[in-house]
């Protein structure tokens, strides 16, 4: 279920979304995430949204990547399945080839043409739940067609940056969400603001997170929430659902790393190795 009339989500209100886990499960009861993006110096990316992908509870996951992410992938990451794009350091297709459960596409990606090419022809046909970040949210940008071809319920995870490149500028906090709202309700999406308090937005529902800190301002902490909430998808969470347990797991386990790093120290790999005490902390 998902919170209907609380607008600010803490741990009472992600307890009644979380589906714990049967005895007899197998990997295959948590679906089979997908991760695309990377290009050359920033594979980095792609493996932090992995990792945080699989911390967060999926079955089984794979990384789509140019060639040159080939060797760092399965080197640093031995839990994720890696196929290779036919380029060497951007990606041209994105031809997954089997039916993924939920697909996070855009960390570290790059918007090279072609890229922006692969991704309108990957949307012309998928039909499997998206969220989309980062480069992914900037190819969109350069070629705003490609809005209409989202399958509902595609998770959006801007920064204010990624956001203003999408939607345009507005003026005030106030203008802003009602722009978000409007944008949310006329493609049936949903839209993550993140910040200080990220708010997911859909439609006119407002969900705003209490968790998280000042460490998470720190590079690639961005990245495993995309995974993360990819990863809840591909378990059985809806988007909407995965998106709100998502933002409050990522910050919970901020919360819980800074208590061992400092808000200085905090690197991304901290928060994905602290979503364990994330949700132990549930109970
Ligand atoms: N308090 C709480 N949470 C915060 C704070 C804060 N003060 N600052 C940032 N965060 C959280 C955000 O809510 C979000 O979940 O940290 C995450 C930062 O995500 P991004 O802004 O996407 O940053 P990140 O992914 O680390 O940046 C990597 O993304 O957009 C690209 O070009 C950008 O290279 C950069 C890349
Ligand atoms: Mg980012």
């Amino acid at each position: 279920t998902t919170p209907t009339e609380a607008d600010l989500i803490g741990k009472q209100e992600v307890l009644p979304i979380y589906k714990p886990r049967d005895k007899f499960s197998h990997k295959g009861n948590f679906g089979h995430a997908v991760i695309i993006g990377g290009s050359y110096g920033k594979i980095g990316a792609v493996n932090l949204a992995s990792r945080g992908a699989l911390s967060s509870g999926a079955g089984l996951i794979t990384t789509y990547t140019p060639k040159c992410g080939y060797i760092p992938l399965q080197s640093n990451f031995p839990e994720a399945m890696v196929l290779t794009d036919d380029e060497e350091t951007f990606i041209s297709n994105m031809n997954i080839g089997f039916e993924a459960s939920a697909i996070g596409i855009g960390v570290g990606m790059g918007t090279h043409k072609k890229t922006v090419s692969a991704l309108e022809a990957f949307l012309k046909q998928n039909k499997l739940p998206l969220v989309v970040d980062a480069d992914g949210l900037n190819c969109i940008s350069k070629n705003k067609d490609l809005i209409s071809l989202l399958p509902e319920n595609t998770v959006l995870t801007p920064h204010p940056k990624e956001l203003e490149r999408l939607i345009g500028n507005w003026d005030d906090d106030f203008d802003k969400l009602s722009k978000v709202k409007a944008f949310s309700a006329k493609h049936k999406i949903i839209v993550v603001l993140k910040g200080a308090n990220t708010i997911t937005v859909m439609g006119d529902k407002l969900y705003v997170n209490t968790t998280g800190n000042p460490g998470l301002a720190t590079a690639g902490t961005g990245d495993v929430l995309t995974g993360v909430i990819t990863g809840l998808i591909a378990q059985g969470y809806d988007p909407l659902a995965a998106s709100v347990f998502g933002v409050y797991l990522h910050g919970k386990a901020a919360d819980i790393a800074v208590e061992d790093f400092g808000y200085q120290s905090l690197i991304a790999s901290h928060v994905i190795e602290a979503l364990g005490q994330a949700y132990i902390d549930l109970f």
